[in-house]
């Protein structure tokens, strides 16, 4: 069942077109990404379900509440980690947590239990009574995820949660995020432009320039590549061409002192090339294709130049996390 639907969703800003027509479903209980490079249109997208802007044009609907006209149910549906922080730095972590709670009318016999539990999600209840202008910045993206959680949303937004933090402090508060939905029964909206953080989601979508280029699955996005890329190194590369031409049917091609070809099996293919070509294989090398592939052919360009170097600890732990969640 689709929790958020967004159907042909348009706003100018004068003359500029930050969201362009843009339609998908999310599904409940799941975690899906946008994806984008600067000024995409992500956090535009996100004021807008969560009732902050109304639309130039289209619909979107939480729990089957219109965003436009029914904004107060929507926004009990709701929780948000916007991509500033929005902390009282003079109030403690407790205090912070259950100023929300009486906001969002959470019951007071709840309140405290509530806040309790919270705290202790994100690792933060022995430092409740210190001030949150004495947090590190990754504790006060803890903390605001804590918040949002508050008041039981169906569904939390995310908005650049990790932007700005220090690779251990991004892997660790993955950890927190990929529970959600299972621990929380909540579903997720996120925003990043960092690659491996997307790995993440059971789905994303790329937006660029306010349009929405393509969503599918991780693993969907990146099989639009066309498979891996296989490397191959032998004593005599010009046989060792026509044998995979002659074995797999595929054209590899010569760079430098390599062989390389695209392959849906790449994993198949290399025990093969090692059978028939035995001791003229200096090496094979297998490569994935990344998100950053994908983003990089429907567009052309690459998300953040700068900051599309693979981080391996966060990718370490975004791997981690998809082996716990495929093995159930
Ligand atoms: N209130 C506003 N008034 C005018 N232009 C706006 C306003 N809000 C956003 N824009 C423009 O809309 C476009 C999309 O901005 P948005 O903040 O949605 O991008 P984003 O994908 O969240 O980017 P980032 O990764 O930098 O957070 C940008 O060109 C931005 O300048
Ligand atoms: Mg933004």
């Amino acid at each position: 069942m689709p929790i958020i639907k967004v159907d042909k969703l348009t706003r100018r800003f004068g003359n500029i077109t930050a969201v362009d027509n843009v339609s998908f479903d999310v599904e409940e209980g799941t975690i899906f990404g946008f994806l984008g490079p600067n000024g995409a249109g992500k956090t535009t997208t996100i004021n807008i379900l969560c009732t902050l802007i109304s639309p130039t044009s289209g619909r979107a609907s939480i729990s089957g509440y219109d965003c436009s006209s029914q904004p107060s149910e929507v926004r009990k549906s709701i929780g948000i980690v916007f991509q500033d922080t929005t902390l009282d730095k003079d109030l403690t972590a407790y205090e912070n947590l259950m100023f929300h709670a009486y906001l969002y009318k959470v019951k007071s016999a709840d309140m405290k239990d509530r806040v309790r539990d919270a705290l202790h999600f994100v690792d933060l209840f022995e430092r409740r009574n210190d001030l949150v202008k004495k947090f590190s910045g990754g504790m006060k993206r803890r903390l605001e995820v804590a918040r949002g959680l508050l008041h039981r949303p169906g569904v939390l937004f995310l908005d650049e949660p990790t932007l700005g933090l220090d690779p251990q402090t991004r892997a660790s508060l993955w950890e927190y995020i990929a529970d959600l939905p299972r621990k929380h029964k909540v579903t997720i909206f996120m925003t990043t432009h960092y690659m491996e953080e997307a790995e993440i989601c059971d789905r994303i979508a790329i937006i660029d320039n306010g349009k929405m280029i393509t969503i599918g699955t991780p693993d969907e996005l990146k099989k639009t590549i066309g498979g891996d890329v296989i490397y191959i190194r032998t004593s005599d590369n010009k046989k060792a061409k026509l044998e995979i031409e002659r074995l797999f049917s595929l054209e590899a091609v010569e760079k430098d002192d390599e062989l390389y070809f695209t392959s849906s099996k790449g994993d198949a293919c290399i025990p093969e090339i090692i059978k028939t070509m035995g001791e003229t294989v200096l090496s094979v090398r297998l490569q994935r294709p990344t998100l950053n592939d994908v983003f990089l052919k429907m567009t052309g360009k690459g998300i953040r130049e700068d900051e599309v170097s693979s981080n391996d600890t966060v990718k370490e732990a975004v791997r981690a996390y998809r082996r716990r969640r495929d093995r159930g």
